[in-house]
């Protein structure tokens, strides 16, 4: 097992896919659930990532529907593309979510997973959300709140700092979990339902690929948040014996 600080950022699609058929089951397959997705319709996945959802979107909406992901990254386009290359209703376009390449008042359902968090101005992705969804379609979105990560360490005094740098410094809207809802309403939707899930991680490498405990960490003793031999030790003793982690995600399901 490599203990290495911060090594190499892992291969992102494949990433996340691992994540969500582990850690994502769970709040993945009730937020598909909850937004009732129907034959004929038209879905939306804003930062569809590798594909992750669509087959399941696809699946819901039938031959009669129309399955639309948008991302802006190529490697993710790519792989969407690939495992999506025999479902017909599937449409991959490459767009930024502050300027989605998607008709206005086209869509009946529509989901945004783990994205706001990495855009620069969330009411604006919100808007472009409002302008391109039918009136009484339903939106889910999903955050995390990353002032709620927890990593076990007998050094809790550098699992905080891990967190608090996490936060200030590694992800752009790092808190956007706890505002979502107001986020909504706030772009004139109206909130359905609104559920905190708590993924748990017990596998060290696992949590090491999604929270970045390596690759933070070193970032956090080259930027001086954390001294170097601390910073070291914290990372050695996670890999050593029961691991733990967990933190806070937030789903928002509202109509417009
Ligand atoms: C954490 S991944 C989530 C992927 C997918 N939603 C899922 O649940 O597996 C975040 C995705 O959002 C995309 N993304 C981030 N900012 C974006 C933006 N401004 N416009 C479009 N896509 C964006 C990234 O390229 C990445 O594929």
């Amino acid at each position: 097992m490599s203990t290495t600080l911060g090594v190499s950022r892992p291969d992102q699609a494949a990433y996340m896919l691992r994540a969500a058929a582990g850690a994502g089951r769970g709040y993945k397959r009730e937020l598909m659930n909850l937004l009732d997705v129907r034959p004929g319709q038209t879905a939306l996945d804003v930062g569809c990532g590798p594909g992750t959802d669509l087959s399941a979107l696809a699946e819901r909406v039938g031959v009669s529907g129309t399955v639309i992901g948008v991302d802006r990254d190529s490697v993710m386009l790519t792989e969407a593309r690939r495992r999506t290359k025999d479902l017909s209703a599937v449409e991959i376009r490459e767009g930024d979510a502050h300027s989605l390449p998607v008709a206005p008042g086209s869509v009946d359902r529509a989901k945004i997973d783990r994205v706001l968090m990495h855009v620069a101005e969330p009411a604006d992705v919100l808007a472009q959300l409002r302008l391109v969804t039918r009136p009484g379609a339903r939106i889910g979105l999903v955050e995390p709140d990353w002032d709620t990560l927890t990593v076990d360490a007998e050094d809790l005094d550098t699992s905080r700092a891990f967190t608090r740098y996490t936060t200030s410094e590694v992800v752009r809207q790092a808190t956007i979990g706890r505002s979502l809802a107001r986020h909504a309403e706030q772009a004139g939707f109206t909130v359905e339902t609104v559920i905190a899930t708590t993924p748990v991680f017990l596998d060290f490498q696992d949590a090491d690929h999604t929270l970045g405990l390596g690759r933070n960490m070193q970032q956090a003793i080259q930027d001086g948040h954390i001294d170097q031999e601390r910073g070291h030790r914290w990372f050695t003793s996670l890999s050593e014996g029961t691991f733990f982690a967990s933190f806070m995600l937030v789903s928002v399901i509202c109509t417009r």
